[in-house]
């Protein structure tokens, strides 16, 4: 007979089901389903006992303007929208490796706040963190580490030090007892950071979770508790060392934010004039296939080198491949250049990459990612520096982009020429057909 009492809970996503299946089917991952029990134990007050809330009216409430900690790290305030929140919490995730710990270890030393940080690791013991600490030059009498993993010693540690910034390495190591004895299930990550968060709530201390993410999802992370937090920031590897940290939530700042790093031996170091970083040092000029956006990132303007190429289809069916750009996305580009512009891409496999390994995911591609194909599969390159950004629709027409002058000007910076949505300058007012924008943009390659 079944417990009552029992739910399977997907380690990659959170969902649960009253019975096992093989495949979740909120998030699709195979294999994620573990038993757990439902209902954890009533959750107990903090001995000085819960502020009892009351209804307020609304346009009475006060405006407090939000203040702002300085984390010391320019490229982290930014993505946390100008620095961290006084009792707001921000979840860290990444593959193992990737440099959440550094960045927090950096971010301890460096915070103009005033008081004891206190980074508490479920993960390495306090001589590795001393170890690394002393390298990237943040030992500091200010930071008390705690190797500690149960969450009620925690919250009493955490009473008795009244730290200014809380750092747990990571949700994963969490556990209460009470939850059974294993850290890491979906249980322990909730209730292990909610009650820390609430402390840090209560006491108006902001607090850094750090989460580790796996590709296959075969461990529960972030998502788990993505929706009880603030903000929510994930690192990305890009190419030659490169870091990227994303802000995918954040309710004090917006997002898609985008903090450039590159881990050095005394660790992360933010990149100053990242707008050339991912272009392509390469003699002569464009290959077919390669086009050139000025993609808006994270309130910047970045140039990359986004390349395709066609060959025809080895199984008969056109497939895409494309990890760094969504595939659908290309599917669709190359469907509107099939059927606006008479290139026959439904016999072909198309490929497509983004040099220097960032994802991109924004309106402004649509245009370059339509010369790269067009551009492949003609075998004729692209016209020399010039960048292109514009979205284009269905009906094959390129339309506007946000920010077309801060692309223009990055572009001319480092000597491009910026082809921008309809117009030159993306102050035309009509939309434009794409047949006609590569009829002309290619017009002296074909003569
Ligand atoms: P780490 O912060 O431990 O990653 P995470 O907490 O996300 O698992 O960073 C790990 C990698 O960074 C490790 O492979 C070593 C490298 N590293 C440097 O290159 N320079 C440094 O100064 C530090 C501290 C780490
Ligand atoms: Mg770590």
């Amino acid at each position: 007979m079944k417990k009552t009492g029992t739910r399977f809970v997907c380690s990659s996503c959170g969902h649960s089901e009253a019975k096992w299946l093989g495949r979740c089917p909120s998030c699709g991952e195979w294999n994620t389903l573990s038993e757990e029990s439902a209902s954890p134990r009533q959750r107990k007050k903090s001995s000085s006992g819960r502020i009892s809330h009351h209804a307020e009216t609304l346009s009475r409430i006060p405006e407090d303007a939000v203040q702002r900690l300085d984390t010391g790290i320019p490229e982290l305030n930014q993505v946390l929208g100008g620095g961290i929140v006084p009792g707001s919490s921000v979840l860290i995730g990444g593959q193992p490796g990737i440099g959440k710990s550094t960045l927090l270890l950096q971010a301890s030393r460096s915070i103009r706040c005033q008081g004891t940080v206190l980074y508490i690791s479920g993960e390495e013991s306090s001589r590795q963190i001393a170890m690394r600490a002393r390298r990237i030059g943040a030992a500091s009498d200010s930071i008390k580490v705690l190797c500690e993993t149960d969450v009620q010693g925690i919250l009493r540690q955490m009473e008795s030090i009244k730290p200014a910034l809380v750092v747990v390495d990571s949700i994963q190591t969490l556990l209460s007892e009470e939850l059974g004895p294993v850290p890491g299930t979906v249980n322990q990550i909730k209730y292990g950071s909610h009650e820390v968060s609430d402390w840090c709530k209560e006491h108006q201390v902001p607090l850094f979770l750090v989460a580790h993410v796996t590709k296959e999802g075969s461990i529960a992370g972030p998502k788990v508790v993505e929706h009880m937090v603030d903000a929510v920031l994930y690192f990305e590897e890009a190419e030659g060392g490169i870091r990227l940290l994303r802000a995918m939530k954040n309710r004090f700042g917006p997002v898609n934010e985008l903090g450039i790093f590159s881990m050095e031996d005394r660790g992360l170091i933010g990149v100053d004039n990242p707008a050339s970083l991912f272009l392509q040092n390469r003699e002569g000029g464009l290959p077919p296939g390669a086009a050139i956006a000025p993609v808006y990132e994270g309130s910047r303007v970045l140039l990359v080198e986004i390349q395709a190429l066609t060959v025809p289809a080895k199984s008969g069916v056109s497939r895409t491949f494309a990890d760094r750009i969504d595939s659908r996305r290309v599917s669709r580009i190359a469907a509107v250049l099939e059927k606006h512009a008479g290139l026959r891409f439904s016999d072909q496999d198309l490929y497509v990459n983004v040099a220097g390994g960032i994802r991109l995911d924004e309106v402004g591609i649509d245009l370059p990612l339509a010369v790269a194909l067009y551009s492949a599969r003609t075998g004729l390159a692209a016209p020399e520096r010039i960048v292109f950004a514009g979205e284009v629709s269905l009906a094959g027409e390129v339309r506007p982009v946000p920010q077309p002058e801060m692309r223009s000007k990055a572009a001319e910076k480092l000597g491009f020429t910026a082809h921008i949505g309809p117009g030159k300058d993306g102050r035309g007012k009509n939309m434009r057909s794409l047949k006609e924008t590569l009829a002309e943009l290619f017009a002296a390659k074909k003569s």
